[in-house]
């Protein structure tokens, strides 16, 4: 858990946010061990914004990595940043089971732990396709 969480404060410091200035980092680790990080990148057209969460799970996931066991989100902000309701949303379809760990990136030693069940208490689940009516 600590080397996650140090993953994500080391993501941080490459996220390109010259508009917040609010820098995250996340990290997602797989059931083989291995660990995807991300950091945000945000655009003049603020809506285009990418969270750090959805950076790495879209990296993970193009780079082939799958069975998320955890994810680490660190932001310097009081007991860390849970993920926003987009992050939460894609969590929980490609990383249901996961562990949530947010710390603060001052005190990387204090870690805050969530499902992603109670982040996101009845997700959508893309309903059912084959309806037609
Ligand atoms: N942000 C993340 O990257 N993850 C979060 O969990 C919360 C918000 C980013 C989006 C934007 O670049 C900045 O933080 C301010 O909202």
């Amino acid at each position: 858990m600590s080397k996650l969480v140090a993953a994500a404060a080391r993501a941080r410091k490459l996220a390109v946010a010259p508009y917040s200035q609010f820098l995250v980092g996340a990290a997602l680790l797989t059931r083989r061990g291995e660990i995807i990080t991300g950091a945000n990148v945000e655009s003049a057209s603020y809506g285009l914004t990418c969270c750090a969460e959805r950076v790495a799970l879209f990296k993970a996931l193009t780079h082939g990595a799958r069975d998320f066991v955890a994810v680490a989100v660190v932001a310097r902000t009081n007991g860390g940043a849970t993920p926003c309701g987009a992050c939460r949303q894609l969590l929980a379809e490609y990383a249901p089971t996961a562990v949530v760990f947010t710390a603060d990136s001052r005190k990387l030693d204090q870690v805050r732990q969530h499902t992603v069940a109670d982040l996101l208490p009845a997700a959508f689940n893309g309903g059912d396709l084959s309806a037609s009516d």
